[in-house]
């Protein structure tokens, strides 16, 4: 785990962008991001670098407790935080560490979602793969940011901080990765609502 980088989010869980809560102008985001993610009750989700947990308890809510999120962030404080917004809901797990360490049974998630954490991965192509390795053949993988890819690589790169080299990959470097992970990619947007890419674990029959 990068323990640099788990740092400096533990020092962001109270800023804004980490911490308010979603209102009108992320509805239709949210409301784009749970219809290209094909999200189902039942179904079983990994979500990587869950920060507050905003998103977390959007997911759990539309899964429901016949299915069941695995959440995760390397912050302890984003953890915390996660934890105390989905108490009570048993079918969530939240865990301190970064998502290429979480193990399970191989295939046995429906869904992926990658909600403003791909940049932030050291090795975006293992993390990738190792994500894939966790999808069911037909699942689905999300990358999405309420902003455009511009702007997200614009602020990290002004950042001046642990950060500042976390990109989203360029159009023709994402569609390689993806290609490379075995995934079909279906949807690649970018634009007033920010960046969304939706890609399929082939298969013949989707999940
Ligand atoms: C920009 S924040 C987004 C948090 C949340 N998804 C949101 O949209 O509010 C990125 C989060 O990913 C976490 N993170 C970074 N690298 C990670 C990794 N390899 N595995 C799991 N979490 C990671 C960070 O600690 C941070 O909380």
């Amino acid at each position: 785990m990068n323990t640099t980088k788990a740092s400096f989010f533990d020092a962001q869980v109270q800023a804004g962008w980490a911490a308010e809560e979603y209102g009108e102008a992320e509805r239709p985001k949210l409301e784009r991001l749970l219809a290209q993610s094909e999200l189902r009750p039942g179904h079983w989700v990994l979500e990587p670098g869950c920060g507050t947990g905003r998103l977390s308890e959007v997911l759990a809510q539309t899964v429901g407790p016949n299915g069941h999120l695995a959440a995760m962030d390397i912050s302890l404080g984003m953890v915390q935080a996660c934890r105390e917004r989905v108490a009570g809901l048993s079918w969530v797990r939240v865990e301190q560490m970064a998502v290429e360490e979480f193990e399970a049974e191989p295939a046995s998630f429906d869904r992926v979602i990658c909600h403003q954490v791909f940049p932030h991965f050291d090795d975006q192509p293992a993390a990738l793969a190792h994500m894939v390795g966790l999808l069911k053949p037909g699942g689905v993988l999300t990358v999405v940011h309420f902003m455009p890819s511009a702007v997200i690589n614009d602020t990290h790169r002004k950042a001046g901080t642990v950060v500042e080299r976390d990109m989203l990959p360029q159009p023709e470097e994402m569609r390689r990765m993806v290609a490379q992970a075995g995934l079909s990619l279906e949807t690649l947007v970018d634009d007033e609502l920010g960046y969304l890419l939706k890609a399929r674990l082939k298969s013949e029959t989707p999940v």
